[in-house]
């Protein structure tokens, strides 16, 4: 099949990157990469553990890091962190060898979905409604860098999944 480029999920906490990237990383028999797990498994602690202990400048210098070698890898579906938008270079090195799409979802569905666990050191906070509210904004143009957007308010997975290899297809990226 020669060259495949990667898929790239970006989008804010809870847009559902890792659950859509995992189901469509299945579907097209690819491998899936989480930015977030590899990270954790090379610094042998969690995300929340790297923020307390480091900072999360620390965490972002990692993270850049991981992004620039991940990028060289091709056929690979990749599921970022939500920051990953923050450093201009990151976008630069997923762009270079990857189709970038974006989940995005309204500030009601985000704070649904994030309540459930409590593992984002960003939302462990008392006013995490208006923090998040706040910061959504802040990043909202930032996620508009991507070549397709997608929705995934009131969706599932599944079906955010049909949504992405439609516009695969029409993309060229995929055959069907
Ligand atoms: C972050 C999002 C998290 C994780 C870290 C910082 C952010 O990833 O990378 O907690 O700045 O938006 P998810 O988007 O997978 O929750």
């Amino acid at each position: 099949m020669g060259y495949v480029k990667n898929v790239v999920l970006i989008g804010f906490m809870g847009t559902g990157k890792t659950s859509t990237g995992r189901l469509l990383a299945a579907r097209l028999g690819r491998p899936f990469i989480d930015v977030d797990k590899e990270l954790e498994a090379e610094n042998g602690m969690t995300i929340a553990e790297m923020f307390a202990l480091y900072g999360e400048a620390h965490f972002r210098h990692k993270e850049a890091e991981f992004i620039s070698r991940v990028s060289r890898r091709h056929n690979a579906i990749i599921a970022t962190g939500g920051g990953v938008v923050l450093n201009p270079l990151n976008l630069k090195h997923l762009a270079s060898n990857s189709v970038v799409i974006s989940l995005s979802a309204s500030l009601d569905t985000i704070l649904e979905r994030t309540s459930r666990r409590d593992t984002r050191p960003l939302l462990n906070r008392p006013d995490r409604a208006e923090f998040v509210a706040k910061l959504l904004d802040e990043r909202r143009e930032l996620y508009q860098n991507a070549a397709y957007i997608v929705n995934t308010d009131g969706i599932s997975p599944q079906l955010v999944v049909e949504r992405i290899i439609v516009l695969l297809k029409q993309g060229g990226y995929i055959r069907g």
